[in-house]
């Protein structure tokens, strides 16, 4: 199908939609918060063709928007006082409310649920369009699926072009994420997506509320959710991304350490120190963030980066709702930067010992964090082992569980293919390393140590104070190697030829050590902490 293109100050613009919309046809409108893509909400097909055009799970419901007060009674089961309470101070505005709903509502718009939502929209293009087609309008945010809501026409037609009838082009949306949605048909007032009213807002007018514990965290496993839409993928750009909490110096030197091209997804003014970045509004400036975030999200992908690392804005007032459609862009990860207690690399050879200094790094009181070990756990993600199976195909996977000889078959057979399987696990790994070096902190560690063969490979130099290495002559690395793994000498060259030179090790680090004697080296280390003051 051809999408009709209008432009929202053409004289007929609204009429032509409005018309499209009253024969059961889908029509992409302009809303103060997102492009939203509207149906005649009381009819059927017309909502089931809603779902087919944005690829959308059947059982996550659809607000139903109007432009009057008097539209709603006969929408919802009982008029509960409250909604008018809430509607006299926030609507039209960026407000969706949950009330129990009349069998007048088709359970294709509620998905089954005995709850209808309803919001009333401020946008005058929207307003008018409802007000011309004479029905309520059943509209989810106009994107594909799971992918960044759209605020301007032209995300729409990036997501769903020939597969809607029309789409509205009112330019960019003001406030540039998602209503707030409250639901009243709980005992207290639940709050189950942060928008542009803003929490403390709400309380003002209905006292307490609660918030959703799935708008800062992932559900657990098979939990019951009040929103269906809370437990779907959203916002996700292709690329990976974290949220980085901590300083800008902190953020600067860790972006800057990354070996895949990546993204810096920034404020305003801090760009200018990346190769590659995108600012999203100032940092003290929660509704610039709000107006900015979803479009950043899709300019990290045409710019082709496969991850980008988004500084954390403050979740306070409207910063709350930005937080939330990060935090499920990034699949929950996010990083703390700032680190109270001394962070060392550990590297070197196989065979020179980096073992043996980790046991005494640990009597010394400093958690050794084994990053091979950490290695195996990233590919247990949920997100990573859907991106992988993107990558390398499904067959990766047996009865939902990862393969990992099957993954390693595929990911080590040219560098390429091992190349795409670090730019996938490197933020995970990243990630687990740095809350290891928080968990440090919270025992009471004197200092954390980053145990890692290919530490200079690896972004995590970035957030080491110093780096070891430890060397050991050839000879005594072969013979450790044989004794350890059980293998020849000759398999036990191989393993050390596929390995960089010494000089490699040692220009890159603070502290070399030099382990051929355990006595020395017990020597070396406690000059080394002594020196550290640990
Ligand atoms: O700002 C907005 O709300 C935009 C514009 C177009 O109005 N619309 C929007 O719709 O964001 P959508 O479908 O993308 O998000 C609606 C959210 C979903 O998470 C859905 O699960 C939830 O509201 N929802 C809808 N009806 C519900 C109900 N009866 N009970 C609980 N959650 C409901
Ligand atoms: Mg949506």
């Amino acid at each position: 199908m051809k999408t009709l293109y209008l432009k929202a100050e053409d004289e007929n613009s609204i009429a032509v939609a409005a018309d499209i919309l009253k024969k059961g046809g889908l029509v992409a409108i302009p809303t103060e918060t997102v492009y939203g893509l509207a149906a005649d909400a009381l009819n059927p097909e017309a909502v089931k063709n809603i779902f087919i055009a944005k690829g959308r799970p059947q059982d996550n419901p659809l607000i139903v928007h109007v432009s009057s007060l008097e539209e709603i009674p006969p929408l919802v089961d009982e008029v509960d006082p409250r909604l008018y309470k809430l509607a006299e101070k926030f609507w039209p505005g960026p407000l969706t409310i949950i009330l129990k709903k009349s069998s007048l509502i088709p359970d294709e718009v509620s998905a089954g649920l005995d709850t209808v939502a309803i919001r009333m929209p401020s946008h005058p293009i929207a307003n008018k369009i409802i007000k011309e087609s004479g029905v309520p309008l059943a509209a989810p945010s106009a994107n594909a699926s799971g992918k960044p809501s759209p605020t301007r026409a032209s995300h729409v037609l990036e997501d769903i072009d020939g597969k809607i009838d029309a789409i509205v082009d009112g330019g960019s949306c003001s406030v540039g994420v998602e209503s707030t949605v409250i639901t009243l048909a709980t005992e207290i007032p639940t709050l189950l997506r942060p928008g542009g009213v803003t929490p403390e807002e709400l309380s003002e007018v209905l006292g307490e509320i609660e918030i959703s514990h799935a708008v800062f965290e992932k559900l657990n496993e098979g939990e019951k959710v009040q929103s269906p839409g809370m437990k779907y993928k959203h916002y996700a750009p292709k690329a990976q991304v974290t949220i980085v909490k901590g300083s800008f110096e902190n953020y600067c030197k860790f972006v800057k350490a990354q070996k895949e091209e990546t993204c810096a997804v920034c404020f305003e003014g801090e760009g200018k120190n990346f190769d590659k970045y995108i600012e999203y509004g100032s940092a003290d400036n929660s509704l610039a963030q709000a107006q900015h975030i979803f479009d950043a999200l899709r300019e990290v992908d045409a710019m082709g980066c496969k991850t980008a690392f988004v500084r954390c804005p403050v979740t306070t007032g409207v910063g709350l709702a930005v937080y939330n459609r990060l935090l499920r862009s990034a699949a929950f990860r996010e990083i703390n930067l700032d680190i109270n207690i001394p962070v060392y690399g550990l590297t070197g050879h196989t065979g020179a010992g980096k073992s043996t200094i980790g046991e005494m790094l640990e009597k010394a009181n400093l958690k050794v964090i084994d990053t091979d070990s950490l290695a195996r756990k990233a590919v247990e993600s949920r997100d990573v082992i859907d991106r992988l199976c993107k990558a390398f195909g499904d067959d990766i996977i047996k009865d939902g569980v990862l393969e990992r000889k099957a993954l390693a078959r595929k990911a080590f057979k040219d560098e390429e293919s091992t190349k795409l399987l670090n730019s996938i696990t490197h933020p995970e790994i990243t990630r687990l390393t740095i809350e290891a070096i928080h968990l440090a902190e919270n025992e009471g560690k004197k200092g954390a140590v980053i145990d890692a063969p290919v530490l200079f490979e690896s972004p995590l130099t970035a957030v080491c104070n110093k780096i070891i290495c430890v060397v050991a002559p050839e000879e005594v690395r072969l013979q450790r190697i044989m004794e350890r793994d059980g293998i020849s000498r000759e398999d036990a060259l191989i393993r050390m030829g596929a390995q960089k030179s010494k000089e490699y090790y040692v220009s890159k680090s603070d502290f070399v050590i030099e382990n051929n004697n355990l006595n020395e080296t017990e020597k070396i280390i406690s000059e080394f902490l002594k020196e550290e003051m640990l």
